[in-house]
This record gives structure tokens, C-alpha cells and sequence, in this order.
């Protein structure tokens, strides 16, 4: 005789027809939700970075028309950004570089606290002058000496986006 829990099926074994259908589409769901999350997470660091070339480029141009108080507030806005896409990728992206990864974590700390040491430095010599310069020559030398933290940070940004990012597949 046949139980009334059998006859409904809560006794039965897993059903042979529907566990291997069930199994593969939450798996490819969920691989299909982290290929998103990484993907968008790849992308916001990207943006991260072309939004610091942007504020840097505004410096730039506030420092060749001579608007220093300008120039300060976007430096201002470089560091903020600066220092909290650093802590991010400090706190939670390179602890997972693997040993085969292309640049080692000494690399791209070393790179970090360059670049902080000359973004305070860039903002220290900004607070010192007038909120206005007029002369050229002094405009010209205060603009090719941005040079440099410019490199730096296309440098870093290309090593990041060919390196660390690929090698922990964000
Ligand atoms: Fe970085
Ligand atoms: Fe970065």
C-alpha cells in the first residue's frame, strides 16, 4: 500500500528528471552574476581612473591661465579621489595578486606612495602662492612642472589596467 506522503512525493528520492536541469542553470546564473559584478567593478576603477586624468587636466589648464585658487580645489579633488581608490586597492585588490601575476604588490605600493608624496607636494607648493599669477614664464615653469605626477599616473593606470586588474580578473 502506498502512503499518502509517497503519493505526494515528499518521501521520494530527488527527482532523476529535474536535479540535472536545475543544477547547471543556478550555476550558469551565478557564473553569469560575477562575470557582471566583475565587470562593472573593472569598469568603475577605469572610470576611476579616467576621472583623475580629467581633474588633473583641469590643474593643468587652471595653471596655464594663471587661476591658482582653481588649480588648488582640483588638486584638492585629485587627492580625495586619489587616496580612496588607493585604499581600495590596497584593502581588497591587491592581497589577491597570485604569485604568477605580472608585477608584484611592491610595485604598485611603490607607485602609490610616489604618487600621494607628490600630490602633497604639488598641493603644499600651490598653498604658498597667490590665489593669481600673471606672469608667464612663472605660469609656463609651474605647468612643466606638473609633468612629471602627470606621467606618473598614466604610467600607473596603464601598468593597473594590463596587470593588477587582469591578474585578479576584476
Ligand atoms: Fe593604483
Ligand atoms: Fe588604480
Amino acid at each position: 500500500m502506498i502512503s499518502k506522503e509517497n503519493q505526494s512525493g515528499l518521501n521520494a528520492p530527488s527527482s532523476p528528471v529535474h536535479a540535472p536541469f536545475k543544477l547547471p542553470d543556478l550555476t550558469l546564473r551565478r557564473h553569469r552574476l560575477e562575470l557582471e559584478m566583475s565587470t562593472t567593478l573593472h569598469e568603475d576603477l577605469v572610470a576611476d581612473h579616467e576621472q583623475m586624468l580629467g581633474i588633473m587636466r583641469r590643474a593643468r589648464l587652471a595653471l596655464l591661465l594663471g587661476d591658482i585658487a582653481q588649480a588648488r580645489e582640483s588638486l584638492g579633488a585629485l587627492h580625495e579621489l586619489q587616496q580612496a581608490h588607493i585604499a581600495h586597492e590596497e584593502g581588497a585588490l591587491i592581497p589577491r595578486l597570485p604569485a604568477s601575476a605580472r608585477w608584484a604588490a611592491k610595485v604598485y605600493l611603490a607607485e602609490h606612495g610616489k604618487l600621494s608624496a607628490m600630490l602633497t607636494e604639488w598641493r603644499h607648493a600651490l598653498s604658498t602662492l597667490p590665489s593669481r599669477l600673471s606672469d608667464g614664464e612663472e605660469r609656463l615653469a609651474l605647468l612643466d612642472a606638473t609633468l612629471p605626477l602627470q606621467h606618473l599616473l598614466e604610467h600607473h593606470f596603464e601598468r593597473e589596467e594590463k596587470g593588477l586588474f587582469v591578474d585578479i580578473q576584476v
